[in-house]
């Protein structure tokens, strides 16, 4: 675990950023208090929280901390005091911002961090008149904070080392993946980018080139989804094969001194131009509320995230990484009891895990006991090193039952018993919980394989003496309910009623 609940953040301002903040930082295990003017802002957090709940949990393959304590504070200086980040994400008027910073100047410590969600305002004019300039830094998201790991860092000359190194590994902490600006601009490097490619999507539509949709669609269907897992620069070097980046600079130099490209000028925004972006974007999108789109978005996001997890590549890199620490050094079976099942699963349900009966669907269920059943392997010594050299167990035999229903973002933790090990031979026995409710059981038979023949074959002595040891340990807890049942079998189980 990351983080303890005794690590204390606060918001200031909880709108959409704000409140996608707390999300992100109290699900990593934080306290977080918020200080928001709108006496609706619980409730529209509130509504935050439970789209981040059923979303962000599962982008990892391990448990999260615990989530920790979300308190509103009518009172800025009760929510800043004692918090190490505070977070200032109040709307994007400069002088409202220097005065919030002055308030949670007067009540903070030295030595916490002000952050500002700021889209615009370089950190230099955000501290201007502040008591202490260097405590103020840009800490600038991407919504929703939840799930998007980027946020552009900007500092100033006095932020100091200690700071930056703070701001690093608390951003890391949580899950983020801080990108440090090398020095201050206005609007930061992705919200320039962003502008660049708004401007020219406002043309295209201002000169009835394009609607709305369409420029969507030109995005969604192609270059966006190359920009998800590569970006610009790399995405080119390879469009244009061996000839390599001066070639590729050569060729678009010319190009964009083309006349195709507009994008210093801004179009007029007239009451006909507004009438006309907005009647094509209700024609896109306006059948469905924004709340629904939301949780859309959040479902694709998190289906894009674990896709580059599975292929260890930008973002999913990170969550991998952040899986390890949070995971920690895996525990040896030398250092556990074996006089109960062993713990060889906690995790969340991802929400791209639900199938259309709104709750986990059946082949992940196998997955979850596959990684369970790995888990078991390498604490008795069948891990990845051991594998490369020759040697593994294969699956011969799977029995699943489910016995009530789990749903996106719900925590589930599996053991593990080991019925027999005899030979080649190795029968587990799985259980999966959500809290102390037993949701699903798997038995298997597993079969030691020797890889260069693909033949059954006895495992080593060595592997052997540590399945007996958990196996002769296992042998004095009870035979587990629903062990050996064939499917369809009738079991004397309370759960059995709710199965799938
Ligand atoms: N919306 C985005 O996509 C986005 C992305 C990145 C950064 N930002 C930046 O984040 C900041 C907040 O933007 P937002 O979109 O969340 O705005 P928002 O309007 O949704 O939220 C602002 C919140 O601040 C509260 N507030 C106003 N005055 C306050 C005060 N004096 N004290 C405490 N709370 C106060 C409001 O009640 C509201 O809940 C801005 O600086 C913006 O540039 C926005």
């Amino acid at each position: 675990m990351v983080a303890s609940g005794a690590r204390t953040a606060a918001v200031v301002g909880g709108g959409v950023i704000g409140g996608g903040w707390a999300a992100r930082v109290a699900l990593m295990g934080w306290k977080v208090r918020i200080h928001d003017t709108d006496k609706d802002a619980p409730s529209r957090i509130e509504a935050v929280m439970a789209r981040a709940r059923a979303a962000m949990p599962g982008l990892w393959d391990v448990a999260l901390p615990e989530e920790g304590e979300v308190s509103f504070h009518d009172d800025l200086t009760e929510a800043v005091t004692g918090a190490e980040w505070i977070q200032e994400s109040v709307p994007e008027r400069l002088d409202l911002k220097r005065e919030i910073y002055a308030e949670i100047q007067a009540a903070c410590t030295e030595g916490a961090i002000i952050g500002s969600s700021t889209s615009g305002f370089r950190p230099s004019e955000l501290a201007e008149g502040a008591a202490r300039p260097g405590q103020i830094i840009v800490a600038h998201p991407f919504d929703p904070v939840y799930l998007l790991p980027l946020v552009e860092v900007v500092t100033g000359p006095g932020t100091g080392d200690a700071r930056i190194e703070r701001i690093r590994t608390t951003l890391r902490d949580i899950g983020s993946h801080p990108l440090f600006l090398r020095r201050e601009i206005d609007a930061h490097v992705a919200d320039r980018l962003l502008e660049a490619v708004w401007r020219e999507a406002l043309w295209l539509v201002s000169d009835g080139v394009a609607e709305t949709a369409e420029i969507d669609d030109a995005i969604r269907y192609g270059f966006g989804l190359r920009w998800a897992q590569m970006g610009l620069f790399e995405s080119y070097r390879i469009a244009n094969g061996e000839a390599g980046m001066r070639q590729a600079l050569s060729q678009s130099g010319v190009a964009l001194k083309g006349p195709w490209s507009k994008l210093t000028d801004v179009p007029e925004m007239t009451e006909e131009l507004v009438e006309t972006i907005a009647g094509q974007s209700d024609a896109q999108s306006g059948r469905r509320p924004v709340e629904e789109l939301a949780q859309i978005r959040d479902a694709n996001l998190v289906a894009v995230l674990r896709g580059l997890k599975a292929r260890d590549w930008g973002a999913g890199r990170l969550l991998n990484a952040t899986d390890r620490r949070i995971g920690g050094a895996p525990q040896g079976l030398d250092a556990m009891s074996l006089t109960a099942p062993l713990p060889t699963g906690a995790r969340a349900v991802p929400l791209d895990w639900s199938d259309h009966n709104g709750h986990m669907t059946e082949h992940r269920y196998l997955q979850a006991f596959g990684d369970a059943t790995d888990r078991f392997l390498a604490l008795v010594g069948c891990d990845a090193e051991y594998i490369a050299c020759g040697q593994s167990f294969f699956t011969a035999e799977t029995h699943v039952r489910h016995l009530a229903e789990v749903r996106a973002g719900g925590q589930i933790t599996i053991d593990t018993q080991l019925l027999l090990a005899e030979g080649r031979r190795a029968r587990i026995f799985h259980r999966m919980w959500e809290s102390s409710r037993l949701v699903a059981t798997a038995e298997h038979m597993l079969v030691h394989v020797d890889l260069q023949s693909r033949r059954a074959a006895a495992p080593p002595s060595d592997l052997q003496e540590r399945l007996g040891r958990v196996a002769k340990a296992h042998a004095h807890l009870p035979a587990p309910e629903g062990a050996g049942a064939a499917v369809g079998r009738p079991i004397a189980h309370k759960g059995a009623e709710e199965a799938k």
